[in-house]
């Protein structure tokens, strides 16, 4: 049978466009918007082309397409809170005089809030009723962001969902994510997402590179998904699998990123890059200056920085 999960995500999908309609479940518990920009295109294009898309989010469409079905987080937690304490950075400490120190320092606070919300939305998602109503349905295939959270992978545990999950992600691969589909990101040459460093590193920024990926997968184990599978477990008085097998069912990951752009990195089949897949191809404005600009023969590649996040543009002539 389906032995090959992710193919029969794909059946699922291939069979669907000859006239029967797959129905999708997207979970996406992150506030930033930023992230729910990347999604929402390709959610909007699957109902579009007549799957039923259930989308579990911070923001539901203004226009929804046919067969689309938001179910609203909004109310649970405050939007686009990707806010820290800055007076850590005033302590006067002499320790974060030292270059290194103050950078790793930095990349680690930066993560650092992001625990705090998975939980917050983790615990009241538990108890929120438009989404615990859609969990009781079934799906052909179940998207879910893999960012700060694997509270969504313990909930399709409790209602029994079974169908192949797929992974998407705004960026590359987290430094928790690779070893769920088999990928081992070695930090001697792949760049953890927080640093600046390419895969070209002295021997003092990998020391820095193995610190940074070592820390985050402690953090996120210890201080999201440890708590994530104890707040489940005690919302539904019963136990679940660690969250970290859970991943490891992963049938597909999808990551946003363009090779030629992020570097060359280990990868297996089982992750897809999709670089640009949630920008608008009916806006094909090419700045003046782009024009003899072709580093890839007859495909442009436009970069530009929009709302704090890279937007790459890209497309054949
Ligand atoms: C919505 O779903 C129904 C039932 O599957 C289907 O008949 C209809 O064509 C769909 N609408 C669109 C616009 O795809
Ligand atoms: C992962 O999927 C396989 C095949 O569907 C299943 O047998 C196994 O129990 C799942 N693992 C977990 C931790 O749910």
């Amino acid at each position: 049978m389906c032995t090959r999960l992710f193919l029969c995500a794909f059946a699922a999908i291939a069979i669907a466009g000859n006239g029967h309609a797959a129905k999708i479940l997207g979970l996406f518990p992150h506030t930033g918007k930023s992230h729910q920009m990347v999604f929402e295109p390709l959610l909007r294009s699957l109902a579009e082309r007549g799957h039923h898309v259930t989308s579990v989010s911070f923001f539901p469409l203004k226009n929804p397409p046919a067969n689309y079905t938001d179910v609203s987080l909004e109310g649970i937690a405050g939007l686009g809170v990707e806010t820290f304490d800055l007076s850590i950075y005033e302590a006067p400490n002499l320790l974060l005089k030292i270059p290194i120190v103050n950078r790793i320092f930095n990349q680690l606070m930066a993560f650092h809030p992001l625990a705090g919300m998975a939980l917050d939305v983790c615990g009241k998602a538990l108890n929120w009723p438009p989404l615990i109503e859609a969990l009781k349905s079934d799906y052909d295939v179940v998207l879910v962001e893999n960012f700060n959270s694997d509270c969504m992978l313990g909930l399709l545990h409790i209602y029994g969902i079974k169908s192949p999950v797929v992974a998407l992600l705004t960026t590359y691969l987290m430094p928790w994510s690779g070893n769920r589909i088999g990928v081992f990101e070695n930090p001697a040459y792949v760049p953890v997402v927080s640093t600046s460093f390419t895969s070209r590193m002295t021997f003092l920024d990998r020391l820095e590179n193995t610190f940074v990926y070592l820390y985050h997968n402690f953090w996120f184990r210890y201080l999201i998904q440890v708590k994530e599978r104890e707040l489940i477990e005690k919302r539904f008085g019963r136990k679940i699998p660690d969250l970290q097998d859970l991943g490891k069912n992963y049938s597909l990951m999808i990551v946003n990123t363009f090779h030629a752009l992020n570097g060359v990195r280990p990868t297996v089949p089982g992750v897809v890059e999709v670089g640009g897949m949630h920008l608008d191809h009916t806006r094909k404005i090419i700045p003046e200056q782009l024009e003899s600009w072709k580093p890839f023969g007859t495909h442009y590649l436009y970069v530009s920085v929009l709302l704090e996040k890279l937007e790459v543009y890209y497309w054949e002539r």
